[in-house]
């Protein structure tokens, strides 16, 4: 593990789309979280990238409404001033190689000798960047976070990760996923490792089926140029959900460490079965009205939902389907897994749900004797929110704010790795050829509902 921790120079993390949405909603309020929880080196510098000529005074000014608008902790004045001193407003054009030897020249002359480098920009612009870094900052000990998606299918991703691991070694890629830092999700390796109950009926002679859901209520907004040529398969499945998947389905790590649970995904992510039929295991399907979003082609024929079924070949899930399902302006935003146990004869079969948003927490519903009753039986639960609590929701780091804390002490456990990378791809690129080569449809869905009603005939879904 390689930490910051003796780390006393000048540190920093530069941020290449500093005027962008996600340094703006995302970064800027994590940092100034980790800033007020005292997490930040004295050092520690923010230098922010931006195309537009800002005033220093003027940078902050816009950060500091998003700060105050975004950040889980309390906003302060105080706090905020001297958090702001961190920040550096860098006025270049990242497309153009030869400013980075203008960013090495401030790099040099502000003594800063640990860099994190932040692609908070299009996939497009990550070669471009790697390239002008190279050429200017060869020698700078750094390391490199990466934003999804990395690549539009397995060829590009693997273009892009040889021209990253032509200056940056393997352990100094940190892929993000911001998924992998929700708490929920974290959790979901204690609920499942630290409890006798569950770690001992998890496999195909007790589970009947895994459902993992990730409903948003969102739209395109103002991503439609990214999304468009994406969809949901590529936007949510390829990585997130089969990030969640890994960590339902995989063989427990043979050890507590990142190295170890890197490998369970990745052997779990190998294991999926690629999907051979998409008439009956794929339902694809737009909302109406997606046409009229602005910067969407007027043909467009991407999905903006997505619901599949799937197999793991290995013994434990020999035969149990695992359902995924993604869409963009549901009826709810509802993100969980939902665990449903075998049937006991005619009884129902118990039911765990881990909620991991809006609601954190986890349900379990069982069947017991219906009071007053000889032998009727009943369906009770505990339900355990999470979130309800105050406390917990002080004490709850936002995904980004964990991951980057993360990458800032080099824990790489957070983080997907590039052969998990190469997996997902794998199957998510052989399910739209096949999708596209077997002819299978595009379905439609109201804005507000719960997406089409041929899923229903896909999955079994427990609403
Ligand atoms: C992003 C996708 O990675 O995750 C978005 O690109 C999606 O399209 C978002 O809306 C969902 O994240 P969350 O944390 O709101 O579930």
């Amino acid at each position: 593990m390689i930490g910051w921790e003796i780390m006393k120079n000048n540190n920093a993390i530069t941020l290449f789309g500093g005027t962008g949405d996600l340094t703006y909603r995302k970064l800027l309020p994590a940092l100034y979280n980790l800033d007020v929880l005292g997490k930040l080196d004295d050092n520690f510098k923010i230098i922010v990238i931006g195309r537009r000529a800002y005033a220093p005074a003027d940078y902050i000014k816009i950060a500091r409404e998003w700060i105050k608008e975004h950040a889980r902790t309390k906003f302060d004045e105080e706090q905020f001033s001297s958090y702001a001193r961190r920040i550096i407003y860098f006025k270049m054009d990242m497309t153009n190689e030869e400013e980075y030897r203008i960013l090495q020249t401030f790099y040099t002359l502000m003594g800063i000798d640990q860099h994190i480098y932040y692609y908070a920009v299009a996939p497009s612009f990550f070669i471009t960047i790697t390239n002008g870094l190279k050429k200017y900052c060869a020698n700078n000990n750094a390391k490199v976070i990466i934003e999804k998606p990395f690549g539009e299918d397995l060829e590009k991703a693997s273009i892009l990760n040889d021209s990253l691991a032509d200056f940056f070694g393997q352990h100094e890629i940190y892929h993000i996923d911001h998924y992998l830092g929700k708490e929920m999700i974290q959790n979901i390796l204690s609920l499942r490792f630290k409890n006798v109950i569950f770690k001992g009926i998890w496999n195909k002679d007790f589970i009947e089926n895994i459902q993992i859901t990730a409903a948003e209520t969102v739209g395109v907004g103002t991503r439609a140029g990214y999304y468009d040529k994406n969809g949901a398969l590529k936007d949510m499945v390829q990585n997130h959900l089969l990030q969640v998947l890994s960590i339902v389905a995989m063989e427990e790590p043979i050890e507590d460490n990142s190295t170890e649970i890197h490998n369970s995904q990745y052997n779990l992510l190998s294991a999926i079965k690629p999907v051979e039929d998409t008439n009956t295991n794929l339902v694809m399907a737009q909302y109406n009205g997606y046409l009229n979003e602005k910067n969407i082609q007027p043909n467009s024929k991407t999905e903006t939902y997505a619901a599949l079924k799937l197999f793991i070949d290995n013994e434990r899930w020999e035969n149990v389907p695992f359902f995924i399902r993604t869409g963009k302006k549901m009826g709810d935003r509802e993100t969980q897994v939902v665990v449903q146990f075998k049937a006991v004869g005619d009884t129902p079969g118990n039911v765990l749900i881990i909620k991991i948003q809006p609601d954190e927490g986890v349900y379990f519903q069982f069947n017991a004797k219906k009071p007053g009753t000889e032998q009727e039986l009943q369906q009770i639960s505990l339900d355990f929110c999470q979130s309800c609590i105050l406390e917990n929701r002080i004490n709850t780091p936002e995904a980004y704010e964990r991951l980057l804390d993360a990458c800032l002490k080099g824990d790489r456990a957070l983080f997907s790795q590039w052969d998990q990378i190469v997996v997902s791809w794998q199957f998510v690129n052989n399910l739209l050829d096949k999708y596209h080569k077997q002819g299978s449809p595009l379905y439609r869905y109201e804005q507000g509902s719960m997406g089409p009603e041929e899923a229903n005939k896909l999955v079994e879904w427990i609403n």
